[in-house]
């Protein structure tokens, strides 16, 4: 939710800050793209260009208006997700002060700007736009301008910082001191980048992989200073602390799109890899390992019931996790939205797990519900994609999933990635309370290792999928059904077609069609279904059968995804996709594919010909 970068450049680096900046920009429009804007500042002078809607309009503005005003070593930028103010030029970041040399960005909500607004409007000063940021450039003016922080671009900075509440990460620069970006940060991302030729400030590390792989993270309540060729850490007392130096493991070609046509389509193909990368090194001399592991065997066995808790795909992931862990550990599973989760005040105590499944390891509705559950005693185990990011760091077990930065907002790899860790979550539960003998455990790891292999072969689809998407054309609707481990990939279908193609689509459990929702169907009405192994539960199996020859005798059109050889759906299915056999509770790892693919035309039928940034969405959500 916002993307935030900062530069500056070292002495001898001939590069200019604005593109640094706009480069910088690109690779973190992911983030939100209502918006976009950068400041250069140099000795006396802060040059901003901001504008509505995605980079390109921002990148075209610039270069009508020309180029060679931006002459300064510094810059910090914004790719912004609205949440106070409509997406408009004047809402966009960086925001000004008053008197034209402080300049801020700011990504998350600062809850306290209305008392804080008000003082600065009792100060004379007029506010120019409807956001809660502004308000920090004017107090970093005013803190600059007169009292015991004048003419002291770190002290100012760190004022303000105490006084803002809320979840904010702000980059503050002034026009007099442009040697220097003071950055702070609760709850919300900020990583510093360690470069031979100039440091960098970003949201994430997509920001600046292409210039270093040097990194530090930065703790809760931190702030960092940078200048052209370091960094200061310290709270916002002011009083030295240690940032977290690590080492990126992506690669710039993870963060480009490599001869793809979107970074999802790319995505999609590097899930061969994401659930291969998840699964390496967690089965070790015959155990299944977690990555950080604060909780013992001891602790594991004392757990009695689980909650899963996340949002939106990561949440059809949980779903998936009851199906696995009920199943392995014979232990009750709940699975909740994380933003619902604590208000409903759910009975928690030392004996529970809490689950956190979050791809971008930031979203404020999971980290919320994670903080909720420790207050009550229970113990967190966070299954995250970004190393560092505040949900492991704040969970008791980590276990990352490594399916490599995911640029397409709408989750594909992180999505099978998390399924994998889910089940290697499952198979370590199992294994702490004995509930599967060590072969069994064995042997399930070794079918989830088999599962790349046959990912690729369901890859083979695409052409076959994109053309039944193109003659479906522009629907306006569409409907997703599953049995068992079905239904979570049927929610998952359709929550990729909506989000993509900006049309209605549900996904039911197939069993409720004949309670309500078989009223909807009609000719030619398109609907997915999701078929369990015909090896796995026979009854699963046939019970299905009977949906599709009920929805088929309406009218519908039948897109069938099945097991290769599961010749009882042939005839009642209008379109068949076949995947591999695989055991039934590790289809949903290949059955989702050929659902990614067909959102992503269905999308392009209905008109969305940019799939990577589907509107009002945001790659993480830093606001509940
Ligand atoms: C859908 C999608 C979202 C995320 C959700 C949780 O394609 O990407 O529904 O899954 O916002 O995000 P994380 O996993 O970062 O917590």
């Amino acid at each position: 939710m916002c993307g935030i970068v900062g530069y500056i450049g070292s002495a001898r680096s001939s590069a200019k800050a604005l593109d640094i900046g706009l480069e910088a920009l690109a690779r973190m429009e992911y983030r939100g793209y209502d918006s976009a804007g950068i400041a250069v500042i140099s000795d006396g002078d802060i040059e901003v260009e901001k504008k509505a809607g995605k980079l390109a309009n921002l990148q075209q503005q610039i270069a009508e208006t020309g180029r060679d005003r931006f002459n300064g070593k510094a810059c910090i930028g914004h790719t912004r997700w609205a949440t106070h103010g409509r997406p408009n030029d004047v809402n966009a970041h960086p925001h000004v002060s008053f008197d034209g040399k402080a300049v801020i960005v700011h990504n998350g909500i600062i809850e306290n700007f209305a008392p804080l607004r008000a003082e600065i409007e009792a100060a004379g000063v007029e506010l120019t736009s409807e956001t809660d940021s502004e308000v920090a450039a004017h107090l970093l003016a005013l803190a600059y301008a007169a009292g015991p922080t004048a003419g002291d671009l770190e002290a100012s900075a760190l004022s303000v910082l105490r006084r803002l509440e809320g979840a904010f990460t702000v980059l503050f620069a002034h026009a007099d001191e442009p040697g220097k970006i003071v950055a702070g940060r609760r709850s919300t991302p900020l990583i510093v980048g360690v470069g031979e030729d100039g440091m960098f400030l970003g949201s994430d590390v997509a920001g600046f992989i292409a210039h270093t792989r040097e990194a530090v993270e930065l703790d809760e309540n931190n702030a960092v200073v940078i200048t052209a060729d370091g960094y200061r850490v310290m709270d916002f007392d002011g009083t030295p602390t240690e940032g977290r130096p690590f080492t990126i493991d992506w690669d710039l070609a993870a963060a480009e799109k490599g001869g793809f046509d979107s970074f999802m389509m790319k995505e999609i193909f590097e899930q061969p890899a994401a659930v291969r990368d998840t699964l390496a090194g967690h089965y070790v001399d015959g155990r299944v390992v977690l990555d950080e592991q604060r909780l013992s065997d001891d602790d594991l066995r004392q757990v009695e019931k689980v909650f899963v808790v996340a949002c939106g795909s990561a949440y059809h992931s949980g779903l998936l996790a009851k199906y696995a862990i009920e199943h392995w550990v014979r232990l009750p599973v709940e699975i909740e939205v994380a933003s619902e989760f604590r208000y409903r005040d759910p009975v928690l105590d030392r004996q529970t797990l809490v689950v956190a499944v979050s791809q971008s390891g930031e979203t404020a509705d999971t980290l919320e519900a994670v903080r909720h559950a420790k207050k009550q005693g229970a113990r967190v185990l966070a299954v995250c994609n970004t190393n560092g990011s505040q949900i492991p760091r704040e969970a008791d077990a980590v276990l990352y999933t490594h399916a490599g930065p995911e640029i397409g907002v709408a989750s594909t790899k992180a999505f099978l990635a998390q399924v994998a860790a889910n089940y290697i979550v499952g198979l370590a539960l199992a294994q702490a309370r004995g509930t599967k003998f060590s072969d069994e455990i064995e042997t399930t790891y070794r079918q989830l290792e088999e599962i790349p292999g046959k990912i690729e072969k369901v890859l083979e689809l695409k052409d076959t999928v994109l053309e039944l998407a193109a003659e479906l054309g522009p629907i306006p609707t569409m409907l997703f059904l599953g049995r068992h481990v079905g239904y979570p990939v049927a929610l998952e279908g359709a929550l990729k077609l909506k989000e993509l193609a900006y049309i209605h689509a549900e996904g039911f459990p197939a069993g409720e069609l004949k309670h309500g929702p078989i009223a909807l169907i009609e000719d030619d009405l398109p609907v997915v279904v999701v078929v369990p192994s015909p090896q796995g539960r026979e009854i699963l199996h046939s019970k299905i059968v009977t949906n599709i020859q009920e929805i088929r005798a309406r009218g519908a059109r039948t897109i069938v995804i099945a097991e290769e050889g599961d010749e009882a759906v042939r005839p009642f299915a209008n379109d068949l996709l076949e995947i591999p056999q695989c055991p039934t509770l590790l289809q949903p790892l290949l059955s989702t594919v050929p659902l990614q693919f067909l959102s992503a035309e269905i999308a392009r039928q209905c008109g969305n010909t940019d799939i990577d940034k589907p509107r009002n969405l945001a790659k993480s959500v830093t606001v509940e």
